[in-house]
């Protein structure tokens, strides 16, 4: 069983993935940090906690950074529209849950849970990436330890989501980004380019919630003001972004990939756009040079990657 440590920010497509790394044979989860990006840092830690409540999930919940990596940069207004005032869609949710957090910061849970399992831990990241910064930050030596990252951001060969250039996760920080990407740790980005071919239809999330009980009734409806929110840009269903860098965990047969040094751009009209330079390509010197060759995927079998969410849901 592959241990991984899912950072994360509930987020509704964060919540139909956090589910899914439970119930996949494969996926040992041996702990959740939360970060800011779909809402505040304390409500997706309230979120972590109360879905890991009612999951039945006994993973620790560690809650992480509230801003952006960059002390200096303006931290940008959460998408309610999309996610909701609570994160979670319309749906009622206590404001207190009993479960706690693990009282270490999240960069430092994911430092000593690293250093406590060396070359076991997968780190799949779909959110900002400040809590993996943070714990680059402070101890470079994990990148080392690590046995992969996997995360969901980035748009390559398309438009942004957040703004023309950039993907949400990579536009609320960028300079997080940049570090993730160029650290000596193996890195697979799940972007756009492959997340919008991936929409669950409304029918079929309700026909799940009907075959699989509590949990997914639970899942299918805090899903429905997101559901609503991609109406009219995807036709009546969701992009599963999270789920699909969850897959590609446990199934990457199902992407086709590229590789190559990935950088991110900080500042002017492209910011938070992320460029990859091929492995290979001749060019004169840039600044990609010298930096660690990663993978990002191109293409998914989207109807298999929704039939294996399906089945493991
Ligand atoms: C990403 O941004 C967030 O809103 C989603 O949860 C996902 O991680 C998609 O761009
Ligand atoms: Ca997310």
């Amino acid at each position: 069983m592959e241990k991984v440590i899912f950072d994360t920010d509930p987020g509704v497509d964060d919540a139909m993935a956090l589910l899914f790394l439970h119930r996949h044979p494969g996926i040992d989860l041996i702990g959740i940090t939360t970060v800011f990006g779909n809402a505040s840092v304390e409500t997706t830690t309230r979120n972590a906690l109360f879905l890991t409540e009612r999951w039945g999930i006994d993973a620790p919940v560690a809650k992480g950074a509230a801003s952006p990596f960059n002390p200096e940069r303006t931290q940008h207004a959460f998408p309610t529209f999309i996610h909701g005032e609570s994160g979670l869609g319309g749906i009622d949710i206590p404001q207190a849950v009993a479960r706690e957090a693990d009282p270490r910061p999240a960069h430092r849970f994911i430092i000593d849970t690293v250093k406590a399992n060396p070359g076991e831990v997968t780190l799949i990241a779909v959110a900002p990436l400040a809590n993996l910064a943070l714990a680059l930050q402070e101890a470079p030596e994990i990148a080392g330890l690590v046995k992969r990252v996997i995360l969901m951001g980035g748009a390559f060969a398309m438009p942004g989501n957040a703004s023309l250039a950039a993907e949400a996760n990579i536009h609320n920080d960028p300079e997080a980004a940049d570090l993730v990407f160029t650290a000596s740790w193996p890195v697979t980005a799940i972007g756009l380019d492959v997340t919008t071919k991936t929409v669950m239809t409304r029918g079929k999330l309700a026909e799940i919630a009907e075959e699989g009980g509590e949990a997914l009734h639970l899942l299918n409806d805090l899903s429905q003001f997101y559901m609503d929110f991609y109406r009219h840009r995807v036709g009546d269903g969701m992009v599963v972004h999270d789920s699909c860098a969850c897959v590609y965990a446990v199934a990457p047969e199902l992407f086709e990939t590229m590789s190559g040094a990935v950088r991110v751009l900080t500042d002017g009209i492209a910011e938070g756009k992320t460029v990859l330079k091929p492995d290979g390509m001749r060019f004169g010197p840039s600044a990609w040079d010298g930096h660690p060759s990663q993978t990002i995927c191109t293409h998914i079998n989207a109807p298999a990657v929704l039939e294996l969410i399906r089945t493991t849901l």
